[in-house]
């Protein structure tokens, strides 16, 4: 199973992120989204990134457009006929995911491999959508992609070892660490993550202590590079609840139960740093 051609669906912050790095790493890549301008807001994001790169001398200014010209733009799945490996990337949604899973199944050759970057939806779920289940696995980056080396790789009940080697070698040539795990909702990483950064919502709601006491002590105390409700802007308000409730509903254990703050922000459009407010402002004056 040699992967040469990946395509990424979703062009957010995670899929502009994991198509950055596979383009670095030499793949051929195409990026899409449901528009033409969230797949060049997406390009904007990576281009913004590589000049930080070059800004920092990491890259050359060469590699950077090297990078970028091995990005091609895709407005619907067909490119994906083409490709070896699709990662999704779109909104934490089942409903979002079955129909992008329903149709990659009828557009990728019958050996292409499909991964989903899901946060805690279930693979096998996932991949009951297709007719090829044991193609279909959970490849879960870490935001900020670049950054960040870990690659949770989510065994599906169906996905083969085949599977699972040519997504780890996958990762690996992109410069990350894949770590196994079963397929249970939260996976290793969410499960634990998401209980804390409910609790810190839940301190905030009840004026334990202000947002920045909550994450100053999270990060004195804890060593922690960020504290948790920081990470729960960067992470997205909304996919933090969707998280949530997917752990509730997965476990039917009231543990999962989203903090109501956490819910009112996401209602009144607060999502974190990606639409500029969430717990702390982002906007620039
Ligand atoms: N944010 C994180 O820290 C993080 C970390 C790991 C995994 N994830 C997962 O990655 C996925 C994306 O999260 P994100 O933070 O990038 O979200 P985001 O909101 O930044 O981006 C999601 C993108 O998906 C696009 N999209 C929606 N429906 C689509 C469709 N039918 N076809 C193609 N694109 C579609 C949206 O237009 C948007 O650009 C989610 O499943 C999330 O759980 C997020």
């Amino acid at each position: 199973m040699e992967i040469k051609t990946i395509m990424v669906v979703g062009a957010g912050q995670m899929g502009s992120g994991i198509a950055q790095m596979a383009a670095k790493s030499g793949y051929s890549v195409y990026l899409n989204d449901i528009s033409r301008e969230l797949v060049d807001k997406g390009l904007a994001g990576i281009s913004a990134s590589l000049d930080r790169m070059v800004k920092k001398e990491k890259i050359s200014k060469d590699e950077k457009a090297g990078v970028l010209d091995r990005i091609q733009s895709a407005v619907t799945l067909d490119s994906a006929a083409q490709c070896d490996l699709i990662v999704e990337a779109a909104v934490e949604k089942m409903e979002v995911k079955a129909e992008i899973f329903k149709k990659l199944d009828q557009t990728t050759p019958a050996k292409a491999i499909l991964a989903s970057n899901t946060s805690s939806l279930p693979i096998t779920a996932i991949a009951a959508h297709t007719g090829r289940p044991e193609k279909v696995i959970g490849m879960h980056f870490m935001n900020p992609v670049p950054v960040m080396n870990l690659v949770e790789i989510i065994n599906g009940l169906a996905t083969t070892p085949e599977v699972t080697e040519a997504v780890c070698k996958t990762a690996e040539a992109m410069g990350k660490t894949p770590v196994e795990c079963r397929d249970v909702p939260g996976f290793v990483s969410n499960r634990v993550l998401m209980v804390m950064l409910n609790e810190a919502l839940w301190e905030l709601y009840e004026g334990v202590a202000t947002a920045e006491g909550i994450d100053q002590i999270m990060k004195l105390g804890m060593n922690h590079p960020m504290g948790p409700l920081a990470l729960a802007d960067l992470i997205g308000l909304d996919t933090v609840l969707a998280i949530l409730q997917i752990l509730q509903e997965g476990y039917g254990d009231p543990k999962y139960r989203p903090c109501p703050l956490l819910k009112s922000y996401v209602n009144a459009g607060w999502l974190g740093k990606k639409s500029g407010k969430g717990i702390y402002n982002y906007y620039r004056s």
